[in-house]
């Protein structure tokens, strides 16, 4: 490859260092060269059906596809006809080969409890619950919410619903009562999956309650099955609330492995877009098995003997997809923690690869910001030794955080894969595979098999390589979200509008001269910070239900730790005050619509919001003036000028 070959560049991230990949890893890996990867890659873009008819072969099928793709845009099948259980490939196919007694799940809760569970111990404690859903009434094809902390149960709980075809619906653990009742009445969910309560920072969150707060709401929920987590007191509605151990207790042991069509829902996920209601993003069972399986296989480097950790909560894609299907099916052990990184003190996570000897560690690159700053004698007082590979997701990795990552984990020996990917993607589309393509910090590399990226103008007209713009992917790839649960239109209008002939992906982007991609954030309404996705208008539209708020304006500021903050316009009602304590009072209770992590940052009140003359906010100046505190830009089209003096003096 060339070496520093980019002079002009417009980002931020001005990196020109190149680090080749461990020739010690790649002597192991399953993909040893740069050559290996273009070859797999061209044969992956001129004969997809054939790239991944070989793919598919490595999982079980119950019965063979008969067309390997069938596209009509923007609405793909892939493996037509294909019966296959996702449940059966992550589970039975290991016991039924040598996996038995190997680990499949090791898992520490936040108090230092440690539970390993075989292949074949969790494909007893998958057949339970499958049992005790089924006994309790799941059919297939019902939608089942899940709203769980990181335990083996909520790995159990997907794995169950996948084998009687059931359709979950997990939702985060750190979202409050207002996002279950969407999420829940959204999809029409009959019965909800949750626990006691979790351990967090040596204390306990608790999960059940929530759920009762939400169901006074939510009228299609029959059942509620409580997992034992915490052992803390909570209220059974008698009838419709039932424990996990009393169920399972008296379930069949046996629990068949449902034959499910490639194309029948596996799950849904909610994510945030551009308007206040989250997406219900829906994907299948055989393009999203083939897909995390080989991206897992592939990305991961997984071999027989890794311990892989990815720190992700299952609540969020990246759990799924690089928690439990990808790895499993694969057959990797797969380290699951349950509580923060610094409990009861910032060395965790490295105690942890230390303690259970992780080879593969997956985190975000919010977090190695949060381990720098917390200080490097935390991560030395630990042999990471057993490390060999690291990988980031989320947002983009600013080098310095890079080469810490580089030096103070992988102590210069183990790749990094930056993995650009999706909710709506299901695995990662841009990403190193790590023994074949050489780093550079800040940029996710280059395409995987199959993923046909580009980066375009707003009309599609291709962008000069070293130039910025917005990125698209040109063909469709298995594990794609089929559509927005009982919204195909938005589904349309969101992704397939934008940039004709293409799967528009919301993010701005730049390809150097080597066909590096170099993300550079979203370009519409979505903030992400700490790697988790919001929309502004999901906030806006929580504060405008304040009896207080009258309009108000949520805007994404650059923040050294979370990548992006969350600032608020208010504007008052008549008659209403403006005080420090209603400030407070409404960052509370965005908190407690949504969830933590939408609380704003910063809040301020104003007389009005800029707007142009048609009334739409100008977020764009909203942007600047949180994020410099002036504003410079251009404000022609503003409907009042005096909106920007009155909005700084409320600054001061
Ligand atoms: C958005 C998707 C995919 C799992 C986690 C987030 C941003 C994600 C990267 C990366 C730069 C990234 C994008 C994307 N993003 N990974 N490696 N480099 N940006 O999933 O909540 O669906 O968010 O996260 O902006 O569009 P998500």
């Amino acid at each position: 490859m060339s070496t520093v070959s980019e002079t002009s560049f417009d980002s931020l991230l001005r990196e020109n260092r190149v680090f080749p990949p461990n020739a010690e890893f790649a002597a192991r890996a399953h993909i040893k060269t740069r050559e290996q990867y273009d070859a797999m890659y061209r044969r992956s873009i001129e004969q997809p059906e054939e790239f991944w008819a070989d793919a598919a072969r490595e999982l079980d099928w119950f019965e063979p596809w008969t067309k390997v793709l069938e596209w009509e845009q923007p609405w793909a099948k892939w493996f037509v006809g294909g019966k296959l259980n996702l449940s059966h490939n992550c589970v039975d196919r290991h016991v039924q080969g040598s996996r038995a007694q190997k680990p499949a799940i090791i898992w520490e809760g936040e108090p230092g409890e440690v539970r390993t569970l075989t292949f074949a111990e969790l494909l007893t404690e998958v057949q339970l619950a499958a049992s005790m859903l089924k006994e309790a009434g799941v059919q297939k094809g019902d939608r089942v919410a899940i709203y769980m902390g990181m335990c083996p149960e909520l790995a159990i709980a997907l794995l169950a619903c996948a084998r009687i075809g059931a359709v979950h619906n997990v939702i985060f653990g750190g979202f409050a009562a207002h996002a279950l009742v969407d999420r829940i009445n959204d999809s029409g969910c009959v019965a909800v999956l949750t626990q006691d309560g979790g351990y967090r920072r040596g204390g306990e969150v608790k999960l059940k309650p929530i759920v009762d707060e939400a169901l006074k709401s939510c009228p299609t929920i029959r059942t509620v099955i409580v997992h034992r987590r915490t052992g803390s007191e909570v209220a059974m509605t008698p009838g419709r609330d039932f424990w996990w151990h009393e169920l399972t207790a008296k379930a069949s042991p046996n629990c068949l492995a449902e034959s499910m069509d490639a194309e029948d829902p596996l799950f849904i996920l909610y994510t945030s877009g551009t308007t206040g209601k989250p997406k219900g993003l829906v994907h299948t069972t055989g393009g999203y098995a083939v897909g995390t399986y080989l991206t897992s296989k592939y990305v991961f480097d997984l071999q027989e003997d890794d311990v892989y950790f990815c720190t992700a909560d299952i609540g969020w894609i990246t759990g799924h997809s690089y928690v439990v299907y990808g790895p499993l099916q694969n057959g990797a052990t797969v380290l699951m923690y349950e509580g923060a990184p610094n409990w009861p003190e910032p060395d965790r996570f490295w105690q942890i690869i230390d303690r259970h000897k992780v080879t593969i560690f997956y985190t975000a690159p919010t977090a190695i910001r949060a381990f720098i700053k917390w200080g490097d004698e935390w991560v030395r007082k630990y042999s990471l030794a057993s490390l060999r590979l690291l990988g980031t997701v989320g947002e983009p990795i600013n080098p310095e955080a890079w080469m810490w990552f580089h030096r103070e984990i992988g102590h210069e020996r183990c790749p990094i894969a930056d993995t650009w990917w999706q909710t709506e993607t299901g695995g990662h589309m841009i990403a190193p595979i790590p023994g074949a393509i050489a780093a550079k910090p800040g940029s996710a590399t280059v395409p995987f098999f199959g993923v046909d990226a580009a980066v375009v103008t707003k009309e599609g007209e291709p962008v000069p390589d070293g130039h910025g713009g917005l990125l698209i992917i040109r063909k469709p790839w298995p594990s794609m979200a089929r559509t927005i649960y009982g919204n195909p239109e938005r589904y349309v209008a969101a992704y397939w509008s934008e940039i004709p002939g293409a799967y528009f992906t919301g993010d701005g982007a730049r390809r150097d001269a080597d066909g590096y991609f170099w993300l550079m954030g979203r370009v519409d309404d979505v903030i992400n910070v700490s790697g988790h996705r919001l929309g502004t208008a999901e906030i806006e539209s929580a504060l405008v239900a304040h009896p207080a708020v009258a309009e108000a304006a949520v805007v994404g500021r650059p923040d050294d730790l979370k990548g992006q903050a969350i600032s608020a316009f208010v504007t008052l009602e008549e008659h209403v005050t403006a005080t420090d304590d209603l400030k407070q009072e409404l960052r509370k209770w965005v908190a407690k619509e949504i969830g933590a992590l939408a609380r704003p940052d910063d809040l301020r009140f104003t007389q009005t919001l800029p707007k142009t003359r048609s009334g739409k906010i100008m977020r764009r100046l909203l942007r600047e003036l949180a994020t410099t505190g002036e504003v410079k830009g251009d404000t022609t089209t503003l409907e009042d000028f005096t909106v920007i003096a009155k909005l700084r003096e409320q600054d001061e």
